[in-house]
């Protein structure tokens, strides 16, 4: 695991409890196996709608509530997450629930426990590949462990609203850059203050601003084809740190395993298969 990667899972372990509370005041998490519509988008929705009896895997799955979903729509699911805390109450929650689901600690960039061909479906997305220091690599591991023609959902807070900064108290609808969009990152924070007691610096957190075309890209090289590509959601987050109402809120890209390895067109007359 990469040393950012190793913050980021100490991060999240020692942020977890403070987080998980705020998931329980919620409490979305007892209803969302009755009702998907809760986590999940109609567009979502659309693309899910015979996962009965079908092999899941979720990537980066933090709270859990798509996974609760997916389980509670008839999928046999994965639950995969960089930290135990995370995936600890995520287990509580599911025994609650009287759902079964395989909890699993990984980096999305290496799921060597997982075997090739193995799930209908990869669902990842909600401020996952933010964390993600290489998103082809994280993305090329979901297209491995997919069967061939399976699904791979992403559905990632849209690229266009992590560049934005504000001045909150003196100028509430003022937006200013504060990151170049190609500014890729690592972007340096400290989670500190979000964990009671600690001191500051105790943890360093490391982001990643990828774009649209980073995530088409990605998924290209994964081995699916794209089937869809959609923006949704204009309204303002709880916790966005800037009036961002009428900016796209959502980035969805649908992908499907390539049956198998088709000639590929390359511009000059031939195909990539007739220079083997
Ligand atoms: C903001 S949460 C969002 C996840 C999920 N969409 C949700 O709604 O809860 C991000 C999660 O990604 C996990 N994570 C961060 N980096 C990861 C990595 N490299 N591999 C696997 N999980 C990771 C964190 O532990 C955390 O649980």
């Amino acid at each position: 695991m990469s040393e950012m990667h190793e913050a980021n899972r100490a991060g999240w372990d020692a942020v977890s409890p403070h987080w998980q509370a705020r998931v329980e005041a919620r409490g979305t998490w007892r209803r969302c196996h009755r009702e998907p519509a809760l986590v999940l988008a109609p567009a979502e929705i659309a693309y899910l709608r015979d996962v009965t009896g079908r092999d899941a895997c979720v990537l980066g799955s933090g709270d859990n509530l798509v996974v609760f979903a997916l389980a509670g729509m008839g999928a046999r699911v994965t639950s995969v997450d960089i930290s135990q805390a995370q995936l600890d109450t995520a287990a509580r929650r599911a025994r609650d629930l009287g759902l079964e689901i395989r909890f699993l600690r990984a980096d999305v960039t290496d799921l060597a426990a997982l075997p090739d061909a193995n799930f209908d479906l990869v669902y990842t997305g909600g401020h996952v590949a933010v964390w993600v220091s290489g998103l082809r690599r994280s993305y090329a591991e979901a297209g491995r462990i997919l069967r061939p023609g399976g699904l791979f959902l992403v559905n990632e807070y849209h690229p266009f609203r992590r560049v934005w900064h504000t001045n909150w108290e003196r100028e509430p609808k003022h937006l200013a850059l504060e990151f170049g969009y190609f500014d890729r990152g690592p972007h340096r924070y400290d989670r500190s203050e979000e964990v009671p007691g600690a001191t500051p610096g105790t943890y360093p957190s490391f982001e990643y601003h990828w774009t649209v075309a980073d995530f088409v890209a990605a998924m290209l090289a994964s081995g699916c084809e794209l089937l869809a590509l959609d923006e949704f959601g204009a309204g303002r987050e709880g916790w966005d740190a800037a009036p961002l109402e009428g900016l796209p809120l959502c980035l969805l890209l649908v992908g499907r395993k390539r049956r198998a390895p088709e000639p590929c067109y390359n511009g000059r007359g031939d195909t990539d298969d007739d220079d083997r």
